[in-house]
């Protein structure tokens, strides 16, 4: 008997050893730049959890195609964008702030839609290598996947999941009442008290605040639509035509990079699931050169500085200020920095091609972070702890660094009006004046005082998805309105009708007695 049991319990183990493990088959499409080292994550998370993950990538990618595959793998489909590079146009694109910081939003605004036309044409081009690629088209549906992971920043990935009829999940940043997710994604949005970009005020707003968001939101409305124009035109030759909210609102789940600890409260429908800060994780030790001059800084601790790729096209009359800066205080600075280097440099400031940022800003001796605002750093800053001094430039850039300073957690300079002595004195008080400490640390406790940690949530909801081929169930049915059904203004117009006509019919009737008691009383006075 004995033997027998042990038998049974060697099978039964084996069994279980051998059942099938619930694994999908994903493709991802990713974005470039930040967006991919920030999606990079879930894909390893993924591939953890033994799915086979395959990322979309064209061969014109700036960021993507430089990754070293590690369980997962490449397809790639041939582009050719010779004269809308993406680094080109970024640059350029770059460069309206940084050539150009005096001019009016007037003058920034044109010179945005002149390089939009590139952008434009950079994303016509995308899609119709995309989805125009017959062998590509035919590798990927004999893949079969079960979910296509987005992120917009790839032009016509809603697409090709419609195409290849696999149920997509969209991820994006949350990027204050943008348009995307309000427009395609349903997610209420009222001018009142959810600001949208660009803005210079909190979701405390008065009077002139809620006039200015709420012609922001109009704008935005208009560009969705004339986009949608657009993109009617680019797909008339590959699927029937079709808008931007049709293929976006078929979305199963939205996946928000942010998350209340780093946004404004507002409601949201229930296939929305925020993720913010999913990329960041416990630090690692640093390389032995960096970690002895960490040590080096004794008790005054280092500052960590990146301003991303804004560098690349700054003056050296900046870079300068900010080595001169830099050499006035007591911390150890590693700066990262890439190209021109500044003319001097003190002994207290070491510069880096690249540093691994999140273990820097784990690190115990950091003391302040200078940043340029990207959502990928200021993450990063909120999980660790790290007062932040802000240097914006554009895009969500300023927002993201407005909230922080509205919380008291940062300190926000301008980039080009800003001179050593404003460095050396934001640097000072985010390390010496505890408040910002404090209010950091009160944002990393909200951060990390979630049910589930972010990127476990990310994991789950692209599984349920794959599990359940879909999550219907959780798209609200505003979807399949007309705006005037959404506000009810067709209601509103029948019940007016109604008001209307019983109105109508009470005057009538009221002026009919008036006239038969009029007609009485004359014909009385008559006989009288
Ligand atoms: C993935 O597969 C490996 C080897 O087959 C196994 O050891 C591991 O437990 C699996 N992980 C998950 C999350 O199922
Ligand atoms: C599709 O992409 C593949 C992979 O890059 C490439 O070899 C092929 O030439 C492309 N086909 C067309 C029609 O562009
Ligand atoms: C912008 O204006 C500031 C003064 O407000 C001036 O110092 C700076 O040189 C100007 N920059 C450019 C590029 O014109
Ligand atoms: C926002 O407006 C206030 C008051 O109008 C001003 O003091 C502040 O400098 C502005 N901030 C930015 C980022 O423009
Ligand atoms: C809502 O719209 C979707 C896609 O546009 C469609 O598949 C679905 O049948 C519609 N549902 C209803 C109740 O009309």
């Amino acid at each position: 008997i004995m033997i027998s049991v042990r038998l049974f319990c060697f099978i039964w183990h084996g069994l279980l050893l051998f059942h099938p493990v619930q694994t999908g088959n994903v493709l991802v499409l990713p974005g470039e730049f930040s967006h991919w080292h920030n999606m990079r994550v879930i894909v390893e998370e993924l591939v953890e959890r033994n799915h086979s993950v395959t990322v979309l990538v064209n061969t014109a990618s700036t960021t993507v195609k430089y990754a070293k595959e590690k369980g997962f793998r490449f397809q790639f489909f041939s582009v050719s964008l010779e004269e809308h590079d993406l680094n080109v146009m970024f640059t350029e694109f770059m460069d309206i702030w940084v050539q150009y910081p005096n001019s009016s939003i007037l003058e920034t605004a044109s010179r945005v839609l002149n390089i939009m036309d590139g952008f434009v044409t950079y994303h016509r081009v995308m899609c119709e290598s995309m989805l125009k690629n017959k062998t590509v088209l035919e590798i990927l549906k004999q893949s079969k996947f079960d979910v296509v992971l987005h992120d917009p920043f790839t032009p016509c990935g809603e697409l090709l999941a419609d195409m290849l009829d696999v149920p997509l999940i969209v991820a994006l940043k949350l990027s204050f009442g943008f348009t995307l997710e309000r427009i395609c994604g349903q997610m209420p949005s009222t001018p009142s008290y959810v600001p949208t970009q660009p803005v210079n005020f909190s979701d405390r707003m008065n009077f002139l605040d809620r006039v200015q968001n709420f012609l922001q939101y109009a704008f935005h409305t208009l560009m969705v639509f004339t986009q949608m124009h657009e993109m009617k035109n680019i797909f008339s030759g590959i699927k029937e035509p079709t808008t931007l909210c049709d293929t976006f609102g078929k979305a199963e789940i939205w996946l928000i990079r942010s998350y209340w600890d780093w946004d404004y409260p507002r409601p949201f429908p229930p296939n929305f699931v925020f993720i913010g800060g999913h990329h960041c994780k416990p630090p690692k030790p640093l390389p032995k050169d960096m970690e002895d001059f960490v040590q080096s800084s004794g008790e005054d601790g280092i500052v960590v500085f990146s301003l991303g790729s804004i560098f690349k096209n700054l003056n050296l009359e900046r870079r300068n200020t900010f080595a001169s800066a830099l050499g006035q205080i007591p911390q150890k600075v590693l700066w990262a920095l890439s190209g021109e280097k500044p003319e001097t440099l003190a002994p207290n400031t070491r510069i880096y091609d690249w540093i691994p940022q999140n273990d820097l800003l784990g690190h115990p001796k950091t003391k302040a972070f200078i940043t340029h605002g990207g959502s990928n750093g200021i993450y990063e800053a909120i999980y660790h702890g790290v007062p932040v001094v802000g240097i914006p430039l554009f895009a969500d850039q300023p927002q993201n660094i407005l909230f922080m300073k509205n919380k008291g957690a940062a300190i926000m300079l301008d980039l080009f009006k800003m001179e050593a002595k404003d460095l050396v004195k934001a640097l000072w008080t985010v390390i010496n004046d505890p408040s910002y400490k404090k209010n950091m640390m009160a944002i990393s406790e909200l951060h990390h005082d979630q049910p589930t940690k972010p990127l476990d949530r990310a994991a789950f909801w692209i599984e349920f998805v794959m599990r359940n081929k879909g999550a219907k169930h959780l798209r609200v049915q505003a979807h399949n309105l007309t705006w005037y059904q959404y506000y009810c203004l067709d209601v509103a117009v029948f019940l007016l009708a109604v008001v209307g006509l019983i109105v109508f019919l009470m005057v009538k009737m009221c002026c009919f007695c008036i006239r038969k008691c009029c007609w009485r009383t004359r014909r009385k006075n008559k006989t009288e």
